[in-house]
């Protein structure tokens, strides 16, 4: 079956059952400054999740574009890769768990042919403080269904995530089907008051490989050694995260994720995503351009193909962006110097050989994702410019890197790869890895702030009374902003979070869930805490962290539990050394893309002009500095 084939049979399938196809979201997420792309098909979907009425109906399918940052060092054991489709159907308060388990596995069983007896199902076995109870119901139905199916459907013994069993318990593959798991079948997309949760199943496919002794005594579903291989997950979306804790919705919602390259790869007995044709012609171009076999090179050749077609996406997106140093665009330089540095590694030696391999990715999605073929020109001018940039300086950079790689790199030396050399601070560390040295990130980091603080200063005295001075009040007001957020939450209390913002040179506009209207005291409160913190002159700095380091260290922000995406935290306080472990008297810790002033020394004086309705439990304040 080809990929093509086996996305419109998903798509049929539900349609037939009532299900609109509506199309994939842009791969950059519009409103939404908490994840740089579209990771998952629910994600474009949250508001309508949360109860807004969707225009095409209650039953929704689609292939989504999705990317997954955290993914990119996994890219190499045939299994993983950024850039993939999620095959999705939602219910919104419509079906749920009976439906969706009877109809995903038809579609497998029946519609694919898929050998049932391959297939194993997890489900949620409870929360640790009794509150939210086994996932039974699923446990029978699923039941019911492997039967129906000729496959025996035993509950294998509950594992921990790491698959540790309690004592004189077994696990029996060819009895047991069902496995329920504590940690890892609860699926929620954020921490914040507000969001939606719940159970979910995950189904797995049984490769057949021989379990490796070196991820556990014994192999289970959720084992990493190879063994099982996810190919789609159920979500049970029926809670909602209140003040209290998760609370049953009216409307449960059914949010299923299906993973297209594994599928096909599994259906077409294949042991890797890199050899569905969804990749053919992309592997066989590099063989061309290298004069390599992809056999004998897998990991360079799956990295290469992953990073390009990954790439040729994000840019060739209708929202899409080039290659930069900040935010998404570092990503995609990322994944093109990436691309370029294995592509040389396994002899490439043409200069410009990006644009061959774009071309065959935009040819491959022509019918599905037209917009490729829209923007190829700018796809084309964006690698070859890359291309240009990065082959000027990755020679020389490869010499000091040997020069320097006697020891332990500081942050002064890899920000001089990065800043001489257009070196991105992960293709050092990985460099650095090879070479079993390691690299001072934090250090790093400082280097690059003490750089942009300067360059700003140099550009804002250039531009004096111009466009700078227009960028710097938006700039002012967008770190007000965050003051206004952290005196928002001291005043009212810690449940109110962010719902939108809308800054201009002259003012800025802040929604914010909270049920009622604030008090005249309220107002004057939230003031005060804000000036004080002004009056205070004190620092703002970022960090690039893991979004569990993010929560770990109190920031406010969205997080996705599932998703291990880094993201920049913005922290306002006293700033005694430039590292993480020395800050004092901290006001707010916010994740956020930026920009920000670097100290709240010249921001002026804070004062809220409005504080009305927006919809319904949020509110909005208009605020100005004077
Ligand atoms: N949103 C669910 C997931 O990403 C389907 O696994």
């Amino acid at each position: 079956m080809t990929a093509n084939e086996l996305r419109q049979k998903y798509l049929d399938f539900f349609k037939a059952r009532g299900h609109a196809i509506i199309p994939s979201a842009s791969l950059l997420p519009e409103n939404d400054s908490t994840l740089l792309f579209t990771n998952s098909g629910m994600f474009p979907l949250v508001p309508y999740l949360l109860g807004e009425k969707h225009p095409a109906g209650i039953r929704l399918v689609n292939s989504q574009k999705s990317f997954r940052t955290e993914d990119i060092e996994e890219v190499g054991d045939g299994r993983h890769n950024t850039f993939f489709e999620m095959l999705g159907n939602w219910s919104l308060g419509d079906y749920f768990k009976a439906e969706q388990l009877a109809w995903w596995l038809e579609f497998l069983f029946v519609e694919l042919k898929l050998d049932p007896s391959r297939i194993y199902q997890t489900v949620y076995a409870g929360s640790e403080d009794g509150k939210i109870a086994k996932d039974k119901e699923s446990i029978l139905i699923l039941q019911d269904l492997f039967k129906k199916y000729g496959v025996s459907a035993e509950e294998g013994p509950v594992t921990t995530g790491k698959g540790v069993l309690g004592s004189g318990q077994e696990l029996d593959f060819s009895r047991q089907r069902i496995f329920a798991y504590r940690d890892k079948n609860w699926w929620q997309k954020g921490d914040v008051v507000g969001e939606l949760g719940g159970p979910d199943s995950e189904t797995f496919y049984d490769t057949g490989k021989e379990h490796d002794l070196a991820y556990g005594p014994h192999c289970h579903p959720n084992c990493d050694c190879g063994r099982f291989l996810e190919i789609g997950n159920s979500v049970f979306m029926q809670y909602q995260k209140t003040a209290e804790g998760w609370q049953e919705l009216k409307n449960k919602n059914v949010d299923f994720g299906g993973g297209l390259e594994r599928i096909l790869m599994v259906l077409n007995g294949q042991d890797s995503i890199f050899k569905t044709d969804l990749f053919t012609r992309a592997m066989a171009k590099i063989e061309e351009l290298s004069g390599k076999k992809y056999a004998d090179n897998k990991r360079a050749f799956e990295v290469i193909v992953d990073h390009l077609k990954a790439a040729t996406f994000i840019v060739g997106d209708d929202h899409g962006v080039p290659p930069s140093n900040t935010d998404q665009g570092y990503i995609v330089r990322r994944l093109l110097r990436r691309a370029i540095r294995y592509g040389r590694q396994i002899g490439i030696s043409q200069e410009k050989w990006l644009k061959e391999a774009a071309l065959i990715f935009i040819d491959d999605y022509a019918a599905t994702y037209p917009e490729l073929k829209n923007n190829q020109e700018f796809i084309f001018a964006e690698f070859e410019k890359e291309e240009e940039k990065f082959n000027r300086t990755l020679e020389k950079g490869m010499i000091e890197f040997k020069k320097l790689a006697t020891h332990d790199l500081n942050g002064v030396a890899a920000f001089n790869l990065y800043q001489s050399y257009g070196f991105p601070l992960e293709i050092t560390e990985e460099l650095a890895a090879e070479h079993g040295i390691k690299v001072d990130r934090q250090g790093f980091m400082a280097e690059l702030q003490k750089h942009q603080e300067l360059s700003r200063t140099a550009s804002a005295g250039k531009f004096k009374g111009g466009l700078a001075d227009h960028s710097e009040e938006t700039t002012k007001l967008h770190t007000a902003a965050h003051l206004l957020l952290a005196a928002l939450r001291q005043v009212l209390g810690n449940h109110v979070s962010q719902k939108g913002s809308n800054i201009t040179a002259e003012r800025l506009r802040f929604d914010f869930s909270y049920p009622e209207k604030m008090t005249p005291a309220q107002i004057a409160s939230v003031e005060k805490l804000v000036n004080e913190a002004i009056g205070k002159g004190l620092d703002v700095a970022f960090e690039e962290i893991s979004l569990s380091e993010a929560r770990a260290s109190g920031a406010t922000g969205v997080f996705n539990s599932k998703y291990g995406d880094r993201v920049k935290v913005y922290t306002i306080g006293h700033n005694n050394g430039g590292r993480h472990a020395s800050w004092e008297d901290i006001f707010s810790r916010e994740i956020c893309g930026g920009p920000h002033v670097s100290s709240l020394k010249n921001l002026g004086h804070f004062k809220i002009q409005k504080e009305e309705a927006s919809s319904s439990g949020v509110r909005r304040i208009k605020a100005i500095l004077e």
